[in-house]
C-alpha cells in the first residue's frame, strides 16, 4: 500500500485544529479562566426565524408520502429550483445574468474550493496569495501541484496584483480577503480578469465574505467585471450571512462560456459532482432559499449590522492602542500587526495566557503572515467588548 506522498508536504495539522488544540490544552490547565474566542471565524447568532420555519416545513414535507423527496433534481446537479431562482435573482441585483445550469449548490465553500482541484492536472501551477486561507494551499499540495505565492503586504495594501512573467494556471482570489480583510475594487479585479483572459489562467474566486462589503467601488462578485465568465469560477456560501456554518450550504458558479484545455468546465464539474456528490438535503436548500425571502433578507441585514458593530468596536480599540491594522470595514476579519515585533505564535500565547483571549496567529496563514494576528468580528457583543478591554489593558503603553 502506498499513500498519497503529497500528504508529507503538508503541515502536521490544519491551522484551525492546531489553534483549537492549544486553546483546549490551556483551558484544561486553567479551568477557572474564562476564555473569549475570537480566532476561528465561526458565527454566533442563531438561524433567522424564516429560515427555521422553512426548514421545519420541509421536514414535515419529508414526513408525508405525497411530498417526500429523495435525491435532488438531476437537471441542476441536485439544486432545487426555489433556491436556484433565488440565487439567479441575487446575481441579477448585481447586474449579472446566470442560467440555473451554471449554479451548483454544495455543502459549503470550503468543500468546493478543495474539490475543484479534481478538474485540473497536477502539472498546473497554482498561484495563491500569502497569507491565505489554508484550504486553497493544502488542496493544491495534496494534488501534487506546484504552488507559487503572490505576496500580500502592507506595501500593496494586502491586495496583490497580477505580475507579468509569473506563470500561473490556477489563480486563487478571495475578496473580501480571509485572512487580511482587504477587498479588491471592481477596477483591480478587472486587471486580474484581463490577465487571466490574456494568459489562459483560470481564476477561482472565493466570495464567501461579499455580503460584508460596504464601499460601493468594491466588488461583490467577480462577474461584475468584463470577461469574467470566460475565465472565472465563483464560490460562495450561506455560512457567514445566514449563519449556516453548522447547517452547511454554499454554491459555485461555473459559467457555460468557461473553456480551458479544450473542455467546458461546467460539464466537467457536473461530471465530477455526479460521481462524487449526491447533493445538499432538501431541508437545507429550503432553509437557504428562505434566507432570500423578505423576512430572511431582514434577518441577514440584522446579523451583518451586529457583526459590523463588533468590527467597529475592535477597530476603535486598535486605533486607541495605536496598532496598525487592515480589514474590519468591508470584512468580518481584522488583520493586525503584532506589537513590538512579536512573532504571531508568541503573541497568540501571550493573549491566551495574559488576557484569556484567543486570536488567530497570522503566520498560520503563510510566511507573509508572520508578525500579524487575525481577529474575528463574529463573536457576541459582550465578549467582543470584554476582549477589547482585556486587550487594551494588556497592550496599553505606559
Ligand atoms: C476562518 O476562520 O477562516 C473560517 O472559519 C474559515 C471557514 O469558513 O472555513
Amino acid at each position: 500500500m502506498q499513500i498519497n506522498p503529497n500528504f508529507s508536504r503538508l503541515k502536521e495539522s490544519y491551522l484551525f485544529s492546531q489553534v483549537r488544540e492549544r486553546t483546549a490544552a490551556y483551558q484544561k490547565a486553567h479551568p477557572e479562566a474564562r476564555l473569549i474566542t475570537l480566532s476561528i471565524g465561526d458565527v454566533t447568532l442563531p438561524l433567522g426565524a424564516s429560515v427555521v420555519a422553512a426548514m421545519h416545513g420541509a421536514a414535515d414535507e419529508m414526513a408525508k408520502r405525497e411530498t417526500f423527496k429523495g435525491y435532488g433534481p438531476d437537471r441542476y446537479c441536485y439544486g432545487y429550483e426555489s433556491l436556484l431562482n433565488a440565487l439567479q435573482a441575487r446575481y441579477a441585483r448585481l447586474g449579472v445574468s446566470l442560467k440555473k445550469e451554471e449554479i451548483f449548490v454544495s455543502d459549503g465553500a470550503k468543500s468546493d474550493c478543495g474539490n475543484l482541484s479534481d478538474l485540473f492536472s497536477a502539472e498546473n501551477i497554482a498561484l495563491i496569495p500569502d497569507p491565505v486561507y489554508p484550504a486553497y494551499y493544502d488542496a493544491n499540495v495534496m494534488a501534487g501541484r506546484k504552488v507559487v505565492f503572490a505576496r500580500a503586504s502592507a506595501e500593496n495594501g494586502f491586495l496583490p496584483m497580477p505580475q507579468e512573467g509569473v506563470r500561473a494556471d490556477l489563480v486563487y482570489l478571495c475578496s473580501p480577503n480571509n485572512p487580511t480583510g482587504a477587498a479588491y475594487s471592481k477596477a483591480q479585479l478587472q486587471e486580474w480578469v484581463d490577465y487571466a483572459n490574456r494568459t489562459g489562467a483560470l481564476i477561482l474566486y472565493d466570495a464567501a465574505y461579499e455580503a460584508f462589503v460596504r464601499d460601493k467601488e468594491l466588488a461583490r462578485s467577480v462577474y461584475q467585471t468584463e470577461g469574467a465568465k470566460e475565465c472565472a469560477i465563483e464560490i460562495c456560501s450561506f455560512s457567514k450571512t445566514a449563519g449556516f456554518t453548522g447547517v452547511r450550504c454554499g454554491y459555485t458558479v461555473v459559467p457555460e462560456a468557461l473553456v480551458r484545455g479544450g473542455a467546458r468546465l461546467n460539464r466537467l464539474w457536473k461530471r465530477r459532482q455526479n460521481t462524487k456528490f449526491n447533493g445538499v438535503s432538501y431541508i437545507t436548500q429550503t432553509g437557504a432559499a428562505a434566507a432570500f425571502s423578505e423576512e430572511g433578507e431582514r434577518d441577514i441585514a440584522e446579523r451583518l449590522t451586529y457583526y459590523r458593530e463588533n468590527a467597529d468596536m475592535i477597530s476603535d480599540c486598535l486605533r486607541r492602542l495605536g496598532i496598525p491594522f487592515t480589514g474590519g470595514k468591508n470584512s468580518p476579519y481584522l488583520w493586525v500587526r503584532c506589537p513590538e515585533g512579536e512573532s504571531s505564535w508568541d503573541f497568540f500565547e501571550r493573549m491566551l495566557s495574559k488576557a484569556n483571549v484567543v486570536v488567530m496567529p497570522g503566520s498560520g496563514f503563510g510566511e507573509s503572515g508572520e508578525g500579524y494576528f487575525r481577529i474575528t468580528a463574529f463573536g457576541r457583543h459582550g465578549d467582543t467588548r470584554e476582549a477589547c478591554e482585556r486587550m487594551e489593558k494588556l497592550l496599553k503603553k505606559g
